[in-house]
């Protein structure tokens, strides 16, 4: 079996990146992380592609002019590599339109909110202000705009009254790390089809374990 090459850029702690390196330790998974990006020397996340002995490389962002010379510099690492998918992980830079067009449809990204709502950052503290009952992540191909792009996959997780933005964090970080391996794994599969805004994927290739799907009781008329 020939398994999609695939780049995991990240900024931090790296626990999704952590999800997709155990799920391509299964044998039948069908993509292989060829290399990790770090934009921040220290990041935590780094230890995990040790620990797997994945080929990793710091690419500080501080030591570059502006922004187009920097991501030339992650273009140039990640194509000297082969990789055919590139999965953002908590990276925190915003990527300029000519690195996001030259990898259209194979770049992607998870946000932890049900997008399109809550875009942008410190989505838990908004969804609680805001009293929402239901929140979750979605894994979408990137597009210029932030937090922009046809979704992929996404979990519903609820948000409970007593939550703070760390409780409602941890829940949702849970499920991130259930469908980003799962997104991956339909786009290595050959699943998707990006029709527009919208991704197609064949109903019987959906089948994530653990998706909440809030029930409604009674009848809704
Ligand atoms: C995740 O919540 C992700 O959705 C957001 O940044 C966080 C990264 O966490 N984009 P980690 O570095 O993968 O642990």
């Amino acid at each position: 079996m020939s398994r999609m090459k695939i780049g995991v850029l990240i900024s931090g702690r790296g626990s999704n990146l952590e999800a997709l390196i155990k799920a391509t330790q299964a044998a039948d998974y069908p993509a292989e992380i060829v290399l990790v990006i770090s934009n921040r020397p220290g990041a935590k996340g780094l230890e995990h592609a040790h620990a797997g002995g994945i080929a990793s490389q710091v690419i500080d962002h501080t030591a570059y002019a502006d922004r187009a010379t920097f991501e030339q510099a992650l273009d140039k690492a990640l194509r000297a590599k082969g990789v055919e998918l590139v999965c953002l992980a908590g990276f925190m830079r915003i990527l300029n339109a000519d690195f996001v067009n030259a990898w259209r449809n194979r770049l992607i990204n998870v946000h932890p909110s049900l997008l399109p709502a809550y875009k942008g950052l410190h989505t838990h503290q908004r969804v609680i202000e805001d009293g929402a009952r239901l929140t979750g992540c979605t894994v979408h191909f990137v597009r210029p705009e932030t937090d922009d792009g046809p979704i992929i996959i996404q979990a519903a997780v609820p948000v409970l009254t007593d939550d703070t933005e760390e409780t409602l964090a941890a829940r949702v970080l849970a499920y991130e790390h259930k469908v980003y391996p799962e997104a991956v794994r339909l786009i290595a599969e050959g699943a998707t089809r990006v029709r527009g805004h919208r991704v197609q994927i064949p109903a019987a290739t959906w089948a994530v374990e653990g998706l909440i799907n809030p029930e409604i009781p009674g009848d809704v008329d």
